[in-house]
């Protein structure tokens, strides 16, 4: 880790947010401003005021103001990372206003290594079994009931990762909102002959926590626009 100490910005304040707020010290990072619905309510925390100074800014807030947030950010010219989820039908729009803007982005469904390491394991097994017309396959994922969207971030990236490998067969996906499970994501391949179930469990939301705050310094001094799963073992 670099010695120098660089200024966050939080933009979103709940769970996740509040985590970030606590481990950034231990990534080098010092919170400066923290922005919720209530000081940013239509992006009205979005000034140049307030992020004179500001390093990076991490957005863990809800879908419907992500890209909103994203936009003014490179406006402003703050470099940004992205972990809230359920925003990508304005992927384009946010990429061309970073491009214009010349700052930096990383926006990923999920922070966890494992997962990015999870991410590979099923490409490699979506690849094998493409051709393997005997093998059905089934998705399914598990999270707290608070979670808006569904299926995951994770999820639908997961099934991207599939359809990049060759895999283009039908894939059965459910999902499930209940208690506190911070999340869970299983990938199934059955024939009548044996299965094969690949799964990955979230034991708490602090490996996505250190996931955004690594890639937040990485981010620093980068411009380009950057999917975590392609970078994450470049922040380590
Ligand atoms: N990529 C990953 O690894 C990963 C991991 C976990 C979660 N997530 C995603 O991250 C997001 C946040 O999760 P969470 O559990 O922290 O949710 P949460 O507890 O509901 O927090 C959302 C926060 O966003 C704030 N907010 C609402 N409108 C805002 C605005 N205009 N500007 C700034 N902040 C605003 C809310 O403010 P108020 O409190 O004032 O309403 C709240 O503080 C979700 O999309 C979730 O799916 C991603």
């Amino acid at each position: 880790m670099s010695a120098q100490t660089l200024k966050l910005a939080l933009v979103g304040y709940g769970r996740m947010g509040q985590m970030l707020d606590r481990l950034a010290p231990e990534h080098g990072l010092e919170v400066v401003l923290r922005l919720d619905q209530h000081n940013n309510a239509g992006g009205a925390g979005l000034t140049p005021e307030n992020f004179r100074g500001v390093d990076v800014a991490i957005d863990f807030s809800v879908p419907e103001t992500v890209a909103d947030n994203a936009v003014g950010l490179a406006g402003l010219g703050v470099a940004t990372v992205v972990g809230a989820t359920g925003w990508l039908d304005r992927l384009e729009e946010v990429q061309a206003a970073v491009e214009q803007a010349g700052t930096g982005f990383v926006y990923g469904a999920n922070f966890s290594i494992g997962v990015n390491a999870f991410y590979r394991v099923v490409a490699e097994a979506a690849k094998l079994l493409a051709q393997a017309e005997d093998y059905d396959c089934w998705a399914w994922e598990a999270h707290h009931k608070r979670k808006l969207d569904a299926p995951s971030g994770t999820m639908l990236r997961l099934l991207g990762v599939m359809r990049e490998s060759g895999y283009d067969r039908p894939i059965d996906v459910a999902t499930n909102r209940v208690g506190w499970v911070p999340g869970t994501h299983e990938i199934g391949f059955d024939s009548e002959a044996d299965s094969i179930e690949l799964r990955h469990v979230a034991r708490s939301r602090e490996g996505f926590a250190r996931g955004a705050l690594r890639a937040a310094r990485w981010i620093h001094g980068r411009p380009g626009f950057f999917e975590f799963s392609k970078i994450w073992d470049q922040t380590l």
